[in-house]
């Protein structure tokens, strides 16, 4: 195999979460070798298709544990939501690299590089949940986060505002509040892990909006859209009339391609 295409479809199609990381750490190898080819020359199938491993259980919101960080358990829980998080990016990332074709080559090369640092994450999380003594998959995880995904499967510019410029902007405003909480527990490697994720994170971001205010421009003939009210109606069709909660890191978010102008509405 030496097509992005064909190990997106790979990492998407198949269930073993093993597999799926080394075909991804494979893609990125050979990317850096010069031997991987962008050559869209297989057709996508639609997002029904994407498969996800057996375990963890996926469940409704409600259903899941607390993870308060008092207790033993409280800390696995943290850190396996954590864990889930960072393995449905993965997906995230290869999804909208499969899905979206016909872009500029440095596209795939920047959600290539994003799916890459994911599974680095996911991979330091995981390590870090095995000295915890549980593994990614033995507690239930959060069914929700894949359904935007499903939502913006056939729109690019709502998946580049609604992914990276909502869920993936989200960890930039939560997660220097949870590298707090962490620190007083004295769990050093887990402070460290969650600040190189902290900064690779705002440069996902940043990505999004780069090809976001790309996507924009390349419609304008068209259509003349103007991103930020085009991000202002992504959110409110997506959101259902809501907005994503604050309160939001201001600092990262405009290193992140945020505007004043956005961030504004955000918090208004
Ligand atoms: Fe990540
Ligand atoms: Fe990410």
């Amino acid at each position: 195999m030496n097509n992005v295409f064909d190990y997106a479809a790979a990492c998407l199609h198949r269930t073993e979460v093993d597999e799926k990381l080394r075909l991804t750490a494979e893609a990125w190898q050979l990317y850096q070798q010069g031997e991987l080819k962008f050559d869209s020359l297989s057709a996508s199938f639609g997002i029904e298709h994407v498969c996800f491993p057996e375990k963890p259980e996926l469940l409704a919101p409600r259903f899941m544990a607390r993870r308060k960080l008092g207790t033993p358990e409280g800390v696995q829980a943290f850190y396996h939501a954590l864990a889930h998080i960072e393995f449905i990016a993965i997906y995230l990332a290869w999804d909208i690299l499969y899905r979206f074709r016909d872009l500029p080559q440095e596209f795939y090369q920047d959600w290539l590089r994003v799916a890459q640092e994911d599974a680095v994450h996911f991979n330091l999380i995981r390590s870090h949940l095995r000295t915890l003594g549980i593994d990614y998959g033995d507690l239930p995880a959060h069914q929700g986060l894949w359904e935007h995904a499903q939502d913006t499967a056939h729109d690019l510019l709502a998946r580049l505002a609604i992914i990276p410029r909502c869920m993936e902007a989200r960890g930039l405003d939560v997660t220097p509040g949870m590298i707090e909480k962490i620190r007083i527990l004295k769990d050093g490697a887990g402070v460290k892990i969650l600040q190189r994720i902290l900064e690779d994170e705002q440069q996902h971001v940043a990505i999004g909006s780069k090809w976001f205010n790309q996507q924009c421009q390349a419609q304008a003939q068209a259509q003349a859209l103007e991103p930020v009210a085009t991000f202002r109606k992504m959110i409110l069709k997506y959101f259902k009339n809501n907005k994503p909660k604050g309160p939001f890191n201001v600092e990262m978010r405009l290193k992140a391609g945020f505007t004043a102008k956005e961030l504004a509405w955000l918090a208004e």
